[in-house]
C-alpha cells in the first residue's frame, strides 16, 4: 500500500453520518448537502442535453460557454479571470486535489487554518506536503499576526485560505482582506482560496481574488454542490493563471479527463437563469442561522456567530470531555448526531458541528433533543 495512503482516514464527518445509520430514531445534523431540489433550469437543461446527446466528452477544460459564463459570474463579485484561466473539475474536491497536486513538492510547506475543511489537510499528507496549522482568533476570524509569524518564521510555500469557512461560517472583512493583500504582495507565496460558499453570505462579500496586483499569486477554487444544491453531480472549478493551469490542467486530465458532461450543461443554464433561487435559498439558510443561534445561547453555550456557508460551531469546551465522546454520547444517549470538532483537525477540539441545512421542523426536533440531553446529563441550561 502507499505509505501515506496509510497515513490518512475517512472523513470524519463521513464516519459520524455512518455511525447515525446504526442509532435508531436517531435524527442528523451531520452533512453539508442543501435540502433543496436542483433549481428547475438545472434538471431540464440536463434532460435536454441527455436527449440532444450531450454526453460525451467535453474539453479537458470543459465546455467553452460555461467557461465564459463563470468569468461573467465571478465578475460580480469582482473577480476578474479570462475564459482561458478557467478549469471546470469533478466538484471541488477534484478542484483542490488538483491543484495541490499540481503546485506542491514532497517537503513543501503549506499553512492551513485550523480548524478547517479536512481535504486540505489530506491531500497535502498523500502529497508529501509538510502542513504546518495557523490559528483562528476565538471568534474563528482570520489572526493576521499569526499568518504573519509563521511566514516568517517557516518557508511556507502556500497559504490556504478558506471563506465562507466549513466548519465556522466565517467570513474575510474588508480590513481582513486588505492587509492579507498587503502581507501577500511581500512575501514569495502561491494563495489557494477555497470559496466553495462564497453565495452563500449573509454579509459583504470581500476576497484575496478580488485584488489585481496578486492576481499571479492566487488560485480560487469554487463549485457549484452548495450553491445549486446539486453535491451529486460533482461540478467545481479552478481560477488561475496560466502558469499555474497549464499543470493543474495535467493533473485534471489524466484523473479525470473532464467533469461531466451533462451537469456542465447544467450549470451553464443554472447560471443563467436560476440565481433567483440561490437567492432564496441564501435567504433560508439565514434563517435558520438566526433560528440555529437563539437556541444555542438559550442554551448558555458559547457560539460564534456564522457569517456565511451553513454551518455553526459552538463550544463544547464546558461539559470537559472530548468533542468525539460528547458525540457519541450525543447520538446513543440524546438521539441526536453533530460533527466532532476534531474531524476538522486537532484545533477544532472543543468543539462540535452543527450543519443547519436541514428543515425547519427537523432542526426544532433536534435543538429540542440537545435541550434535553443537556438538562439531563448535564442539569445545565
Ligand atoms: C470548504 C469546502 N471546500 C470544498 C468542498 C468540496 O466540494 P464538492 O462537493 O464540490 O467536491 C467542500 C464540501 O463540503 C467544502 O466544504
Amino acid at each position: 500500500m502507499n505509505k501515506q495512503v496509510e497515513k490518512i482516514q475517512i472523513s470524519g464527518i463521513r464516519r459520524f453520518a455512518e455511525k447515525v445509520k446504526k442509532v435508531e430514531g436517531a435524527i442528523s445534523l451531520t452533512i453539508g448537502q442543501p435540502d433543496f431540489p436542483v433549481p428547475k433550469h438545472i434538471s431540464e437543461a440536463m434532460i435536454n442535453a441527455i436527449n440532444t446527446n450531450k454526453t460525451v466528452y467535453t474539453s479537458n477544460a470543459g465546455v467553452d460557454e460555461l467557461r465564459e459564463e463563470i468569468c461573467r459570474y465571478l465578475k460580480n463579485f469582482d473577480i476578474d479571470y479570462d475564459k482561458d484561466e478557467i478549469c471546470i473539475t469533478v466538484g471541488g474536491s477534484e478542484g483542490l486535489y488538483s491543484v495541490l497536486f499540481a503546485i506542491m513538492n514532497q517537503g513543501d510547506k503549506i499553512l492551513l487554518p485550523g480548524p478547517a475543511y479536512p481535504a486540505y489537510e489530506n491531500i497535502s499528507i498523500m502529497i508529501k506536503g509538510d502542513i504546518i496549522t495557523y490559528p483562528l482568533k476565538d471568534d474563528f476570524s482570520l489572526d493576521i499576526d499569526a499568518i504573519r509569524n509563521k511566514l516568517e518564521t517557516e518557508n511556507i510555500k502556500v497559504l490556504m485560505l478558506s471563506f465562507p469557512s466549513n466548519p465556522t461560517g466565517a467570513i474575510l472583512s474588508k480590513e481582513e482582506r486588505d492587509s492579507l493583500i498587503e502581507l501577500i504582495k511581500e512575501k514569495d507565496i502561491i494563495v489557494v482560496t477555497d470559496e466553495m460558499y462564497s453565495a452563500i453570505i449573509f454579509d459583504e462579500y470581500y476576497s484575496v481574488a478580488q485584488d489585481k496586483e496578486i492576481k499571479d499569486k492566487v488560485i480560487y477554487v469554487s463549485g457549484f454542490s452548495k450553491i445549486f444544491s446539486m453535491t451529486g453531480l460533482r461540478i467545481g472549478y479552478v481560477a488561475c493563471p496560466e502558469k499555474y493551469m497549464k499543470e493543474i490542467m495535467k493533473v485534471h486530465q489524466y484523473g479525470v479527463s473532464c467533469a461531466p458532461s451533462i451537469a456542465q450543461y447544467g450549470v451553464l443554464e443554472g447560471l443563467q437563469k436560476s440565481l433567483d433561487d440561490v437567492e432564496e435559498m441564501r435567504k433560508t439558510f439565514e434563517r435558520r442561522k438566526d433560528y440555529c443561534m437563539s437556541r444555542l445561547k438559550a442554551l448558555n453555550l458559547e457560539v460564534a456567530e456564522p457569517k456565511g456557508a451553513f454551518y455553526i460551531f459552538p463550544s463544547i469546551k464546558k461539559f470537559n470531555m472530548s468533542s468525539e465522546e460528547f458525540c457519541e454520547k450525543l447520538l446513543n444517549e440524546g438521539k441526536l448526531a453533530c460533527v466532532p470538532g476534531t474531524a476538522f483537525g486537532e484545533l477544532g477540539e472543543g468543539y462540535m458541528r452543527i450543519s443547519y441545512c436541514y428543515s425547519d421542523e427537523i432542526l426544532k426536533e433536534a435543538f429540542d433533543r440537545l435541550e434535553n440531553f443537556l438538562k439531563t446529563k448535564f442539569k445545565c441550561c
